[in-house]
């Protein structure tokens, strides 16, 4: 019988009893599945020859095969000589045993760790928002601004937010679409959702680097880890008790640390997404895994079917992607309602100079020449001078 649908697919299947850690296990080492597929037997014994002609009555020889049996177990270990009329690189492989784990993990632990994720830092971030409460500028306003990021770094920043939110968006709606979205809207109306989420998610990635080759150039410098950062990570960074201010420059630790996630993030997510975009063009997991292998003393598998390789791309760039979203979660919690001020630093550039003070005294105190504790007498009316 031919199962012409993902559900036929999946009925045939004995419900898994693996966990999603036994599952990611066994896609990691891509079990029973010693070889990659061959083209010529691996077992002189099957391939028929002038000096073997028994071999010509084994599987897949041209006297045919013993049984049927004797003939999968050939193929699913390599061992058969497979040809195939379609020519690709992954036409030759029938059997592929990583591939039901990968199916259950992707479909199964996978969205229930990934949703619980992104459902627990929004429930941690309003927590936090309820004993906390919004971080406000504690001093007087000065009435004066002071530029904090030029156009081209709020170019940088919005190119890659902007993207990184349709990217997320049209991700998770792919990811959660069978499972989720199919059973409460139907296939008509996730046909064409799922068919802009993939134009957009694949034409927007390029945007997406872009920016962080951008962000990545213009903020690397002031991103270098330094001692302040520790006196800064041991406080708390202040954020956790009222009037508490820790010396910070342009970016403090926490940011740092956003900013480090950003790239490296970024970097892995792009790279796996450009394998997966490109089919069977890259052998990113076997290479990594051998460099891995070469350190670590590890055994994990070197030579894998192109589907493997495929499948552990796109288990690596969603759990990555869950993570970035998290963090970013975060991010975006703080440059809008959870700090005073801050939203305009990356909106008009330009932040009150109290808030600069209170929050990256030693960036002000080298920008401006001035202490970050002179006395600033209140704004007179409404104006504010703009101080760059
Ligand atoms: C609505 C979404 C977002 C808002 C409102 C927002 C807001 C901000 C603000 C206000 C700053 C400046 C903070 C300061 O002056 O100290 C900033 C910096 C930054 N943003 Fe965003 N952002 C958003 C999304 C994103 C996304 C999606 C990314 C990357 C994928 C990102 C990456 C960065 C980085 C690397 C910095 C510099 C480090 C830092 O300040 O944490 N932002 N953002």
């Amino acid at each position: 019988m031919v199962a012409d649908s993902f559900a036929d697919v999946m009925s045939h299947e004995p419900p898994a009893q693996e966990s999603g850690l036994q599952l990611l296990g066994q896609l990691m080492r891509g079990d029973a599945q010693p070889t990659p597929p061959v083209t010529q037997a691996a077992d002189p014994a099957l391939a028929p020859s002038a000096a073997n002609p028994e071999a010509t009555v084994g599987p897949l020889s041209i006297g045919g095969a013993h049984n049927d049996a004797e003939i999968w177990s050939a193929i699913r270990e390599g061992r058969a000589a497979i040809d195939t009329q379609v020519r690709g690189p992954a036409t030759a492989t029938l059997i592929q045993d990583a591939g039901m784990p990968w199916l259950t993990f992707r479909h199964g632990a996978m969205l229930q760790w990934g949703g619980w994720l992104l459902l627990g830092t929004l429930a941690a971030l309003a927590l936090f928002f309820l004993i906390r409460g919004r971080i406000r500028i504690e001093g007087h306003a000065t009435g004066r601004l002071i530029e904090r990021f030029a156009f081209i770094e709020r170019f940088g920043h919005w190119l890659t937010a902007g993207s990184f939110i349709l990217l997320a968006i049209t991700g998770l709606l792919v990811l959660f679409g069978r499972v989720a979205l199919i059973p409460l809207f139907g296939h008509q109306v996730y046909s064409p959702i799922a068919i802009a989420s993939k134009w957009v998610h694949n034409n927007v990635s390029w945007a997406f680097m872009l920016g962080l080759v951008m962000i990545f150039v213009m903020w690397v410098a002031q991103n270098i880890p330094n001692m302040t950062d520790l006196r800064w990570l041991a406080k708390g960074g202040g954020l956790f008790s009222k009037g508490t201010h820790v010396h910070a420059w342009k970016f403090n630790a926490g940011q740092k640390m956003i900013f480090w996630s950003v790239i490296i993030l970024g970097a892995s997510i792009s790279v796996s997404g450009l394998s997966l975009m490109f089919p069977f063009d890259f052998h990113l997991f076997s290479h990594t895994f051998g460099f891995i292998n070469g350190i670590l003393g590890t055994s994990l598998p070197e030579t894998m079917a192109p589907q493997h390789e495929m499948q552990l791309a796109q288990t690596w760039h969603a759990i990555v992607a869950f993570v970035y979203i998290a963090i970013i979660f975060c991010h975006i919690y703080i440059g809008t309602i959870g700090m005073q001020g801050a939203f305009d630093a990356m909106g008009s550039g330009d932040v009150e100079v109290q808030w600069a003070r209170e929050h990256h005294d030693l960036w002000y105190e080298e920008v401006t020449g001035r202490s970050a504790h002179e006395h600033i007498p209140p704004p007179q009316g409404q104006a504010t001078t703009r101080h760059s």
